[in-house]
């Protein structure tokens, strides 16, 4: 059987990790997968879900099955997260969750979902988008497109061209759009964007699916749902896939959710009956203790007022990271402009170095960047930054 079979290429961000784990290099620094590090390189696993963890850890009673939605405790604080507590969303019922193996996980439920229950249904993506995409819904059937994003000009969007691109979406189609803190480019839509992109979706009658991988990395929690929250004045139906790896710091623990926002509660759990024979089909339920993490740290106010300021100091500290970067940047006299970086949002921005660069970067100086120049600012430290300065530099 397995004689002929070709080697898979690697994947352009985890194999990135590959390499970089396998770099001898003292010096190397790692700007690719989308994982936060602290001043000191160190990805730490948050107070919060330490404290967490020991709760669990006396009181949980059983290793048995979830059901195959998950954790309801959970599902309940996710949507809470999502659209604020005391929604109408949530009040009326009319939102219907699933815990899923990682904002990854969500993604392929909500493909197997749209491949089966909406056969020929096509999926639009950002050009550009996040890598495993279009990999995540072409693997479930699912036919990708793209609407147009990012102004290379200005480095930032270029909402004439998305919006006229959204206008040929046909009916019955789904549009992917990220909640916030745009992945790989770190730019976003205004308010009055969302606003324009939601009644347009509504006039078209496009399904939106909400990547919201990053809810508390750009402004705070709050602030990062406003989005969300003018899409849903004005489109009733939609698919939000979410994840707590960023804001939880629960990469491996794989814990997200796919919610249903359906017309009302009696759609939303017909919609929902079929996600979960998708999930039946495929893992059967998800994994339980990220979940259980974030149950209790969402439950209890003071745990939840301290996890908020976590959340702020990653966040507060990406932000510096992109001020030092520019300013360092200029200090040494490079000429290209990287003064956009400043004003985008999240983990991610577009450096606009060429593939030969962002080579050349990890061929010369063990600096690994994905190979569409995508940085991540949050594996930048002030330690690490005089030395990457000074290698983009030499490259450009
Ligand atoms: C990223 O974009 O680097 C992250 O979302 C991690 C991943 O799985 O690719």
């Amino acid at each position: 059987m397995f004689e002929n079979v070709k080697i898979a290429p690697p994947d352009p961000i985890l194999g990135l990790t590959e390499t970089f784990k396998a770099d001898p290099n003292p010096d190397k620094i790692n700007l690719s997968v989308g994982v936060y590090q602290d001043s000191t390189g160190k990805t730490p696993v948050l107070d919060t879900v330490k404290e967490a963890e020991r709760r669990i850890l006396e009181q949980e009673n059983t290793k048995g099955y979830l059901a195959m939605t998950g954790e309801p405790v959970y599902c309940a604080k996710v949507q809470e997260l999502l659209f604020g507590e005391g929604h109408e969303i949530i009040d009326s019922k009319r939102a219907a969750t699933a815990q899923c193996p990682g904002g990854t996980g969500a993604l392929r439920v909500a493909g197997d979902y749209l491949n089966i229950v909406h056969p020929g249904a096509k999926i639009w993506l950002s050009n550009p988008t996040w890598a495993n995409h279009n990999t995540i819904f072409e693997a479930a059937g699912v036919k990708c497109e793209k609407y147009a994003y990012r102004d290379p000009e200005t480095n930032g969007l270029d909402f004439d061209a998305m919006y006229e691109s959204i206008k040929k979406i046909p009916k019955g189609d789904v549009i992917l759009l990220h909640g916030c803190c745009h992945n790989p480019t770190g730019i976003d839509p205004t308010l009055e964007q969302w606003s324009k992109i939601g009644d347009l979706l509504a006039e078209l009658g496009v399904l939106p699916l909400v990547d919201f991988a990053y809810q508390g990395l750009a402004t705070g929690i709050e602030e990062d749902r406003a989005g969300l929250l003018e899409l849903v004045k004005k489109v009733k139906q939609m698919l939000v896939c979410s994840s707590f790896s960023k804001n939880f710091g629960l990469y491996r623990e794989r814990t997200g959710a796919l919610t249903v926002v359906a017309d009302d509660a009696n759609q939303a759990n017909t919609v929902m009956s079929q996600v979960k024979q998708r999930i039946r089909y495929n893992y059967s339920n998800p994994p339980s203790h990220g979940g259980q993490i974030v149950a209790v740290v969402l439950s209890d106010s003071e745990l939840k007022a301290k996890w908020l300021e976590e959340v702020a100091e990653i966040r507060d500290r990406i932000n510096e990271m992109r001020h030092l970067f520019v300013k360092t940047l200029k200090e040494k006299g490079v000429q290209q402009d990287f003064s956009s970086i400043i004003k985008q949002r999240g983990m991610f921005s577009f450096s606009g170095l060429t593939k030969d660069q962002v080579d050349r970067l990890r061929d010369e100086y063990s600096i690994y960047i994905v190979g569409s120049g995508r940085i991540n600012v949050a594996g930048m430290t002030p330690d690490n930054m005089d030395r990457l300065c000074e290698a983009i530099k030499s490259v450009l």
